[in-house]
Parts: C-alpha cells; structure tokens; sequence
C-alpha cells in the first residue's frame, strides 16, 4: 500500500481525508493519496508568490542543472515508477516503462530549452515612427502555472507541464487525475530533491472544487490543462485573463490509400489503435480504407490485432491491460450498440470481463454514431470505406476534434492534399496518429484544444513577452 502525502510549497501535508487509489486490473486498493480542498490551493498560492521570487534568482545554467538532476534522479528510480504507473492506470508494464523512458527525455529537453529561452532584436526603423530607436524583446516568466494532467501518462504528461514550467522560471500548482495521484507525487519529489525552491513545487490531489479554485485564482497567470473537451470549456470560460493551454479529446484518423503499404497500415493501426487499451488522445480510432483495398486490409488488421494478448498488466507478454473503470465498459458497450444498430458490424471483440475490454474492431461505422464523431478513448478500432481522398479527408474534418491524422499512401499528390487540407495540429505520413516525439509541437485544433506542448512550445506559454525600446534622440 503507497501511502503519499500531497505537497504544498514543498512541504509534506498529510491528513484523514484521503482519496483511494485502485488497480484498475482487480479494483483492489493500492495506494492513498492526501484529498486536497481549497484552502490548500490558497496556501499553495501564497507559497509560489516565493517560488517565483525564487526562481528569478536561479541563472538559466542552473535551471539547466536541477532538471537534468531530475531526469537523472528519474532514471534511477525507473523500475519503481513504472511499478507504480501500472498499478494506477492498469497500462502493461512494458508500457509503463516506455512512458518513464519518454518522461526522463521530456525533463531532458525542458532541462536544454532551459538555456535558449531567448528573444530578438526589434527593428523598430522600419516603421515610420521608429527613427533612432533601438532595441529588442526577450521572456519573461508569466508566473503561477495551474496544471491539471490526466489519467493515461500520469508521469509524462505532468512531466510535460511541470519541467517546462520550471524551465521558464514559473512555480506550479498540481492537480493530477485522483485516479493516478501517486507517480506524479513522487515526481514532484523529485523535483525537490533536485533542488528546485520548494516553495514552487505544490501538487494539490482533489476533484472538481480544487481544479476550479486554481484555474480562477485571481494570481494564477497560466492553465495548462489536458483532459476532456467538456471540461476544458468548462475551465476555458472560468479562467478569464490567464494564458491558457488545453490539450483535448481526439477520435483521430488514419486513411488508408489504395496504393498503401496495407501490411504495414495494419500492423501500425494495431499497435495505435490498442495500446494503453486505446485510452490516448492520439490512439487510432477510426481508420478510413479505400474501398479497392478495404477487404483486404481488414483482413490484415482483424489478423494483427488477433495477435495481441490482452490480461493481467504486470506480466511482460501482455500487449493489452484493463480499461482505467467499470463505468467506461458499460460507456463503450453502449456506444458500440449504438453504432450497430445503425448498421456497423463487430468484426473482432466486443465483449468484456471486467475491466478487461477485448481488442474490438468495429466495421461500417457509420457517421452518426459516437464510435465515429466521438472520442471512445477505448480498444476499439472503428473502420469506414471511402472512394476518393476528397471524401476521406471530409471524414476526417466533419468531427469537432482535430489533434492529428495519419494517412498510408504511396501518392504524393494525396498525401500533400491530405496535409494541406485536414483540419489538425500534426499529419503523419506512412505513419499512425498516434506518432509523438516528446519535442516536437504537440496538440490540437478545435474541440482538441489551444496552443501546443513539447517543452520548447510550452515555454512559449509559460513567459510573457517584454519589448524594450532605446530612444537614441533622447
Ligand atoms: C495524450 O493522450 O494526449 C498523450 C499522448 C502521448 O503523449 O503519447
């Protein structure tokens, strides 16, 4: 049992109210977490007014330093996170490691874009109004970050928020998803042992009442929120003047040309449309096939996802773990129903023990079912036909959300069409949507969100620009 305290300015807090922390693969309590409220918020505010104070001591090298003491104060620890990963979210093991893996490298990059936060000379004579001046812009830190991180990366995503954060010089106040409240903990951890002020470290574990009170605490500068599409505009009309940054929902795509490389469309759509049992913003849920290649490709992909072993997360040959709750089962069983009873078919799955979904592929999904226009976050793949890239590329914008899409293709032609035309933050080609590199800019258009993450993107976010003009007629 992992028993943690929350961290308000650094400081251990611990008290009776606790949130429980279930396994998602037996619902068996593993852990506990400190339930935070809003006076600790409060507190927590009044503490990051010091951090901030004492993060614009600390020299650019400095910070360079303590985030690359964090990484490797990470990979020390990174069996015992992954162990711990897994018991919060049910992810497989080996999915837990590479998500550690990728954490170690997001606090890497935060760590080097430490050192380039930079600025430019203005050329202000090239306005009318500009003889003799000289001068330049450069960042400065916008202030308290307010981050809200859910249930599927627990460490990479709050990495993410938190390391670029600290990269820019701003104290952060934590709210992780109550249902994975542990690995971030030990995170923040880290980034004290690491040496950064204590005062701007606070992760508040609470609910709704604990994520409203910091994304409209009036000297909260930045929300930088990833979850669902509903809360995000929920937050989005109570922040008020704050920066904002929303990673969304997704359904996203990937078209498959009728000159593709079908095996390796399949083989990738697999792997994008199941890991974390389909619960990623970029997971492959719907695939659009053209229709000279479609029976073939489903074959492929019905053969292919048939592979995987879905069971028990901790052992190593397991492909597929549980969904994060019962209640999201009985959600996807009524949303494939749904789809069924406007006409699609279940090619593969369908069914479940518990938590355990099978890997489910759901053909002739039509375009007014949830499968289709929602966001499942679910192991469930749903396939459509299409007879032009004009209609596939329809398909993919006729949804709210836009995050990114991945299209097959030998042909040129369509692949530049399909990356001038879909409505998205990222188009990868020959590839699945769910391709992230943890620095390149990340996020969506649309109900999938506002401004991007990679630690060079979010530390666009993180600092406020300052113009200085000289007036050499002076
Ligand atoms: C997400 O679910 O938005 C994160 C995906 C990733 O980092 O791979």
């Amino acid at each position: 049992m992992i028993r943690l305290p929350m961290l308000i300015g650094g400081e251990e807090v611990f008290k009776d109210e606790v949130i429980d922390v279930i396994y998602p693969y037996n619902q068996q309590k593993v852990g506990e977490a400190v339930k935070g409220s809003v006076e600790d918020v409060e507190k927590a505010v009044e503490k990051a007014k010091v951090g901030l104070k004492k993060l614009k001591q600390l020299t650019a090298y400095e910070k360079y330093k303590i985030l690359l003491k964090v990484a490797q104060l990470l990979e020390e620890r990174k069996d015992e996170f992954a162990k711990v990963i897994t018991l919060e979210t049910g992810k497989t093991i080996k999915e837990s490691r590479v998500e550690v893996e990728r954490a170690i490298n997001t606090i890497t990059f935060s760590a080097e874009e430490a050192k380039r936060i930079g600025g430019e000379v203005v050329h202000f004579d090239a306005s009318p109004n500009g003889r003799g001046k000289r001068g330049y812009y450069f960042r400065v830190p916008a202030g308290i970050v307010a981050a809200i991180t859910p249930f599927n990366f627990p460490v990479n995503l709050t990495a993410h928020k938190i390391a670029p954060a600290i990269a820019a010089g701003c104290p952060f106040i934590l709210k992780p998803s109550e249902k994975t409240p542990l690995s971030p903990t030990m995170l923040c951890q880290l980034f004290l042992e690491a040496g950064v002020p204590k005062e701007a470290v606070s992760i508040i574990p609470g609910f709704a009442d604990v994520g409203q009170a910091m994304t409209t605490h009036p000297d909260v500068r930045v929300v930088s929120f990833t979850g669902s599409l509903k809360v995000g505009e929920i937050i989005a009309k109570q922040a008020g003047l704050k920066k904002i940054v929303m990673e969304l929902g997704s359904n996203s795509a990937v078209i498959v040309d009728k000159d593709a490389n079908l095996e390796l469309a399949a083989k990738k759509s697999v792997l994008g449309g199941f890991a974390l049992a389909g619960q990623v913003c970029i997971s492959v849920q719907r695939v659009l096939v053209h229709k000279e290649v479609a029976d073939e490709f489903e074959n492929l992909l019905k053969k292919e996802a048939s592979k995987l072993k879905y069971g028990d997360p901790m052992e190593e040959d397991t492909d597929v773990g549980p969904v994060i709750s019962i209640n999201e089962v009985d959600r996807i069983q009524t949303w494939i129903s749904e789809a069924v009873m406007k006409g699609a078919k279940v090619s593969l799955g369908g069914q479940a023990e518990k938590t355990l979904f099978k890997p489910t592929i759901v053909s002739e999904v039509p375009e007014d079912s949830k499968l289709f226009y929602e966001e499942a976050f679910a192991p469930v793949v749903a396939v459509k036909r299409f007879e032009t890239i004009e209609e596939a590329i329809e398909m993919v914008n006729k949804t709210n959300y836009g995050l990114q899409v991945g299209i097959f293709t030998n042909n040129l032609k369509n692949a530049w069409k399909v990356i001038e035309e879909v409505e998205v933050g990222g188009v990868m080609v020959n590839d699945i949507p769910t391709f992230r590199a943890d620095n390149m800019p990340y996020g969506g258009v649309k109900g999938s969100g506002i401004g991007r993450e990679g630690p060079k993107f979010a530390i666009e976010d993180y600092t406020e620009i300052k113009v200085v003009a000289f007036d050499l007629n002076a």
